[in-house]
């Protein structure tokens, strides 16, 4: 097994990281990620690298020094899982126990396994995952407040795990699905410090698509509907496990792509060709057209290609192509091109969000023998790119330098942070980059190596 996924137990609390080379004086917040970390069940192992136990990991900067935190969020699943069962439905691994068997297909019990990002959501620091139960914890400490529900008019069991957050309106937006004999998705916005959500728009559906991101401009918020879709009734019938186990692929139906006006909640759609993605990297408004660009696939094959078994034989990873999809306003042709190949896991500086920009940053998939980060000119298709031998790199997440944070050109002022696992040392480090050269700043070694993380942000 790959070590990305081997499960970690260690835990250590605020432990000063010896440092190679150097850390920025001016980095003076914190990077804190979230990902799988222990796989294991009394019958051997979870189904899919995505049904890992979430870990939080922390690493606080101060005056050129990092030291580092890492826990599991206690958690309902962290409980049972601990003692060896899986008591809810997963994304790919279904409850052991006979007796939750039963319940669950009766109802299905949401997970509180919040493996897959972390946000500023309501005054609150959440771990979020794509059910709708979120989980509370302290930024600094990473000890777990506990499991919340939105309490509000917003339906659904299931949620894009991605919120979008725009800062000059002041809310974050976010998409539930509800499943049932009418299924519907249901758009929403969360002004900040809000407890409650806002519906914006409704949109019936017969067979719900698998979303896990959203797409944001200033006037729209943008749906692509993959045809990766689940009967409804499939949950309610012997044989469903997980999840996923509900969904299929539709290779003769479009993906449909939906603009809800972010004023009013009017929805207009048009049809592409099909597609399947879990990231969008940016969308922005160009006066005649919706811009989105999303690490798209040919199909939704990644999906099963992340379960152990598949993992198993060979580290495949999610290897998609970062493309440019641009929607007309006026009903239009939605057209497409491809702006890089072999990427996973992107990203942009916080300040293009929203904007034309030019760079975005992602890991390099698809080698095998390592996985490189890339910075990709998405305006001159050119890349610049990190690997080493050995390394396997994770979500780059670039962070301005205070004087760029508000400026476009300084969306490579700054550094890219990216935890890698050095697979013969058995150890990771967090990496920093510089955004301009995209040269090793520094690397900080941790005491373990941590299982491949999912997503992460920079709180300053
Ligand atoms: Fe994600």
């Amino acid at each position: 097994m790959h070590p990305w996924f081997r499960t970690l137990t260690e835990e250590v609390r605020d432990r000063p990281l010896p440092v190679e080379g150097t850390v920025p004086d001016w980095l003076d917040g914190a990077l804190v990620r979230n990902g799988p970390a222990h796989f294991e069940t009394a019958e051997g192992r979870v189904n899919h690298w995505f049904d890992g136990l979430a870990m939080l990991r922390r690493f606080g900067f101060d005056d050129g020094a990092v030291r580092y935190t890492n826990r599991f969020l206690r958690t309902e699943a962290y409980r049972s899982r601990t003692n060896g069962d899986v008591d809810a439905t997963e994304f790919g691994t279904g409850p052991t126990s006979l007796r939750r068997r039963l319940e669950s297909l009766l109802v299905p019990t949401a997970t509180d396994n919040a493996n897959v990002t972390v946000a500023r959501l309501g005054g609150r620091t959440v771990a979020l995952t794509e059910t709708p139960r979120m989980v509370v914890f302290d930024p600094e400490t990473l000890l777990t407040f506990g499991t919340r529900q939105f309490d509000d008019e917003v339906p659904g069991q299931w949620t894009a795990a991605h919120v979008e957050h725009d800062g000059e309106r002041g809310e974050s937006v976010g998409l539930t699905v509800r499943f049932g004999r009418t299924s519907s998705y249901h758009v929403y916005r969360l002004p900040d410090g809000a407890r409650e959500r806002i519906e914006l728009a409704r949109l019936q559906v017969g067979e719900p698509a698998y979303v896990h991101s959203v797409g944001l401009t200033d006037r729209y918020v943008v749906l692509p509907e993959v045809p990766f879709t689940a009967d409804p009734r499939r949950f309610l019938r012997p044989g469903i496990d997980s999840f996923v186990d509900a969904f299929a692929w539709h290779p003769e139906r479009p993906t449909r792509v939906h603009l809800v006006d972010r004023d009013d909640g009017s929805v207009s759609s048009v049809d592409a060709s099909p597609f399947f993605f879990f990231h969008t990297v940016n969308a922005f408004d160009d006066g005649e057209s919706v811009v989105l660009d999303l690490v798209s696939f040919p199909d939704a094959s990644v999906v099963e290609g992340l379960s152990f078994d598949r993992v198993e034989r060979g580290v495949r990873e999610a290897t998609g192509a970062l493309r440019r999809v641009r929607i007309p306003v006026d009903g239009g042709r939605v057209s497409d091109r491809t702006l890089a190949s072999n990427v996973a896991l992107p990203r942009t500086s916080p300040t293009v969000r929203r904007r034309p920009y030019r760079y975005a940053y992602a890991q390099r998939t698809g080698e095998g023998e390592f996985t490189g980060l890339a910075r990709v000119d998405v305006e001159r298709a050119a890349e610049r790119v990190w690997s080493e031998r050995g390394c396997f790199a994770g979500e780059p997440v670039f962070v301005p330098r205070e004087t760029a944070r508000r400026e476009r050109d300084g969306e490579a002022d700054g550094v890219v942070c990216s935890v890698v696992l050095d697979r013969d040392a058995e150890r990771s480090f967090l990496l920093l980059l510089d955004g301009e050269t995209f040269e090793e700043v520094g690397r900080a070694w941790l005491p373990h190596a941590l299982p491949l993380g999912f997503h992460g942000e920079y709180f300053g």
